[in-house]
């Protein structure tokens, strides 16, 4: 009765979890997606918890009450702090795989080492290293998305990295083929163990080169990496509902970073082993242009004049929280017949989507939200370019500047609108931390400050009606 039970309910919780992920992609159901989503992980525990073989229900509720007692706290943290906090909790799901692997190889060896099939040893030791390699990974990417101080930002690299950091994964990998066909030998439970250790280290040190804008997609690959490792799991543990939402989690963080790599117009390899951002301030060459200031008058004056107007948000309007402002905005320009589009750049601010769920919180109309390839074409039309804490991803370096840690990634043209106003507090430079043409080019004009206060005072001279209506 129950083995059916757990049956139907992992057919339900995977038939959750399949929905979740559909609804996820479009912002009008993505609530009922994680709505779905939860209610899965909910019948997954359940059914899990309700087998006849779990008899020490108390380590269930304190680990339960552990999750609360560390969940809670970092479902609170600010949206500019969620990749770092995604990056955590993926370190946990590598570690919780990596401890059950260690568990079972250990408690298996204790009680019945004819359990330790061919087929089982390889799922464990697939788990293991993927788990522990996933756990220390994503601590890495994690730290440096928080800008940890004993983390170092830019990327650490060395004269043979690739070679150390594959020669490491190798000799875990063939410890790990020797323990498969010996798991019960007298040195085995040693080799084991190295291989814990080897997988810790190779987390870190393939971390350690990759810094800047790759880290986004780093994130996901490790999300990819964690899920393998519940595929591996749910093998070991004979768990199919674990196989098959590791499997779903695994496959959506890879194409989720295959998006990312296209976005950004880079290979997998480049990003795992480019050591991205090491080369650094390729001059901006000839003579140092000035950067021109407009006031808050000046530029309502442009903006009452256009026809289009593009806004493209970026990091910092996420950190002013500018998106309510930007909405009056929106409003009082729309109000005059002024056309108002959004210019969405796949990865601006610091994590995919970023934009579109501040947008939408303010109640943007998703229709007038304008993917990036739809809406460089219109650029040269566009009369008004506001750039609202983005840098990067207007950066026009990226085209042209092959030292550049940017180069290649497509970025919206704001630069070939007619007049460019670009909102920011100073002059310094974006995440990737280079130098942005874009600011001392003819046609901008910088608005410095803080985005809400900056936006805040255009709203004003336009409801103020300061001359301008
Ligand atoms: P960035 O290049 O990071 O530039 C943000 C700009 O906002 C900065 O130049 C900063 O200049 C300005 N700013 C910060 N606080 C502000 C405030 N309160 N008011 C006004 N301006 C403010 O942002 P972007 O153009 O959105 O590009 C995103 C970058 O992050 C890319 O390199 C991307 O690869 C990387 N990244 C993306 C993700 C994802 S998935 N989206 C995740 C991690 C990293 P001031 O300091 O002078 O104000």
């Amino acid at each position: 009765m129950i083995a059916n039970l757990a049956q139907l309910a992992a057919v339900l919780a995977t038939a959750l979890f399949i929905f979740s992920l559909h609804w996820m992609n479009d912002p009008k159901t993505a609530r009922r997606g994680v709505i779905a989503g939860v209610t899965a992980m909910v019948i997954a525990v359940v059914a899990t918890w309700i087998q006849p073989q779990i008899i020490h229900h108390g380590w269930i509720v304190g680990a339960i009450i552990l999750g609360f007692v560390v969940g809670v706290p970092l479902s609170l943290v600010p949206l500019t702090a969620v990749p770092q906090r995604t990056a955590l909790s993926h370190a946990f799901g590598g570690l919780a795989a990596g401890l059950v692997g260690t568990a079972e190889y250990f408690l298996g060896l204790g009680e019945n080492p004819a359990h330790l099939t061919t087929f089982r040893m390889t799922a464990l030791v697939a788990e293991v290293i993927l788990g522990f390699l996933t756990f220390t990974g994503s601590l890495m990417a994690a730290g440096k998305l928080q800008e940890v101080k004993w983390i170092p930002q830019r990327p650490v690299t060395y004269p043979g990295q690739n070679v150390v950091n594959i020669g490491i994964l190798g000799i875990a990998v063939a410890l790990g083929a020797m323990v498969v066909m010996q798991p019960a030998a007298a040195w085995s439970p040693q080799a084991f163990l190295a291989i814990v250790g080897l997988a810790t280290l190779f987390g870190v040190l393939l971390i350690i080169p990759i810094g800047g804008a790759d880290m986004p997609t780093v994130i996901s690959i490790l999300n990819s990496y964690a899920g393998l490792s519940a595929v591996a799991m749910g093998f070991v543990l004979n768990n199919k509902l674990l196989v098959t939402a590791g499997a779903l989690d695994g496959s959506s963080g890879l194409i989720l970073s295959i998006i990312m790599c296209r976005a950004m117009n880079r290979s997998f390899t480049n990003v795992l082993f480019g050591a991205f951002g090491t080369v650094q301030k390729a001059k901006a060459g000839g003579e140092q242009k000035a950067w021109k200031q407009e006031t808050v008058e000046g530029a309502a004056q442009l903006l009452e004049q256009a026809r289009l107007v593009v806004i493209v948000p970026g990091y910092g309007m996420a950190v002013a929280q500018a998106q309510h402002k930007v909405r009056e905005l929106y409003d009082q320009l729309t109000k005059r017949g002024i056309t108002v589009k959004f210019a969405m750049h796949p990865v601006a601010g610091r994590m995919p989507g970023h934009m579109n769920v501040l947008l939408a919180e303010a109640d943007i109309p998703y229709t007038a939200l304008i993917e990036m390839d739809e809406i460089n074409p219109e650029m040269p039309q566009c009369d008004v370019a506001v750039v609202v804490g983005a840098n990067d991803v207007v950066n026009p370096a990226a085209r042209y500047a092959k030292g550049s840690p940017i180069y290649g990634m497509p970025i919206i043209d704001a630069d070939k609108a007619r007049t460019c106003l670009a909102i920011k507090r100073s002059k310094s430079p974006g995440f990737a931390g280079i130098d942005n043409e874009l600011y001392v080019s003819d046609n901008t004009w910088m608005l410095f400050g803080d985005a809400k206060a900056v936006i805040g005072d255009l709203v004003k001279q336009f409801a103020g009606g300061s001359g301008i209506h």
